[in-house]
């Protein structure tokens, strides 16, 4: 692995060529844990979830067990699946032809399939998904993979806690959706450093302190964390701790609040980044719904900002001029972190 010292950029061509992300696809995406949704969405048994890791939609359901989740492509011809209640039972239903599958992913009824031969409905099932939860947020993968869910996250509660942090009293408030022009590791090198807070990012400047802003690296992740400014603010007093898991989830946790990030490729010079409010539990809708409103106007501007440089960044990227540049490894420890666990991926399948 390369010094800090010594690290330079991922090549541009790897943030341009459809070739890559269909790989990453197969490389990254299939194999890692990846947030999918939270766990107030199911409330009760018999609720579901729709939701999509890897281009794969997947659903997931409550049961009497607990938590499951499967694949949701029907297994006749590919169809979409909803989800169903009726004479006191929950099942999934494929909106194309009707086949459904129960709780517990088993086909329970193909629709006049009687004169199919060697037909054993009994033998059809969804794909079954493994789950995770990081206090009350679920993770998903694929397939399995080079890391196990307990290593991914190891350390984050405890440091999370000596912030002053509780992730757990927290509830989901809304939702915010972004289509951004760049590769998905464009946004991902983006999110990792400071250095462009005070250029990029005046007002947010403003309240971090630049100077105490620290970057530390565990295997799978990397936290950057800033002291708030003790004058009154948007955020409150206390530590901004910002969570990279990787390859594509963010937590930025904030006193009072926690937002997520998913970012998710489309293609190679395209990706979604999907936001979620969290606020306490115990506060009335009328709180957190005023605290939202100050928190969506800011991250809207902080967004808008990124989007900007992102854009830009992807559009010189593709240009030709550029091919790789030097990292500042005071600065920039993020991004050689996150691009060498890329490169081990890729460089291993
Ligand atoms: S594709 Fe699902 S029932 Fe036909
Ligand atoms: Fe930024």
């Amino acid at each position: 692995m390369t010094s800090l010292e010594s690290a330079s950029t991922l090549p541009a061509k790897v943030y341009c060529d459809a070739e890559v992300v269909r790989d990453e696809r197969d490389a990254i995406f299939r194999r890692h844990w990846q947030y999918v949704g939270y766990e107030s969405q199911l409330p009760a048994v018999g609720a579901s979830l729709f939701s999509e890791v890897a281009g794969t939609p997947l659903v997931i359901v409550r049961t009497r067990e607990g938590l499951r989740a499967y694949e949701a492509v029907c297994r006749h011809r590919a169809g979409s699946l909803e989800a169903c209640h009726a004479g006191g039972e929950h099942f999934l239903r494929c909106r194309y032809h009707g086949w459904s599958y129960g709780h517990d992913g088993a086909l329970i009824n193909a629709t006049e399939m009687q004169g199919c031969k060697d037909f054993e409905p009994g033998e059809v099932r969804l794909p079954a998904i493994e789950l995770a939860n990081l206090q009350g947020l679920i993770f998903a993968r694929l397939r399995s993979g080079p890391v196990d869910f307990d290593a991914l996250i190891a350390g984050i509660h405890e440091r999370v806690a000596a912030s002053g942090h509780e992730l757990a009293r927290l509830q989901h408030h809304a939702t915010v959706s972004y289509d951004i022009d760049c590769n998905w590791k464009t946004y991902v090198d983006n999110f990792l450093e400071g250095y462009h807070v005070p250029l990029v990012h005046p007002s947010l400047n403003a309240i971090l302190d630049y100077r105490s802003y620290r970057t530390e690296l565990a295997k799978w992740y990397s936290l950057q964390s800033s002291p708030l400014d003790s004058a009154p603010n948007a955020y409150g007093s206390g530590e901004a701790l910002y969570y990279f898991l990787y390859p594509a989830t963010m937590l930025n946790i904030l006193p009072d609040r926690l937002q997520t990030n998913r970012v998710v490729p489309i293609n190679a010079q395209r990706c979604r980044v999907i936001f979620d409010f969290f606020y306490p539990r115990e506060w009335t809708a009328e709180a957190r719904a005023l605290k939202y409103a100050s928190d969506a106007a800011f991250s809207e501007q902080v967004q808008q900002e990124d989007i900007e440089i992102c854009i830009a960044v992807q559009r010189n990227l593709a240009s030709g001029s550029y091919v790789s540049g030097r990292l500042n490894p005071k600065r920039e420890r993020g991004l050689p972190h996150f691009q060498q666990l890329w490169l081990n991926d890729m460089s291993s399948s």
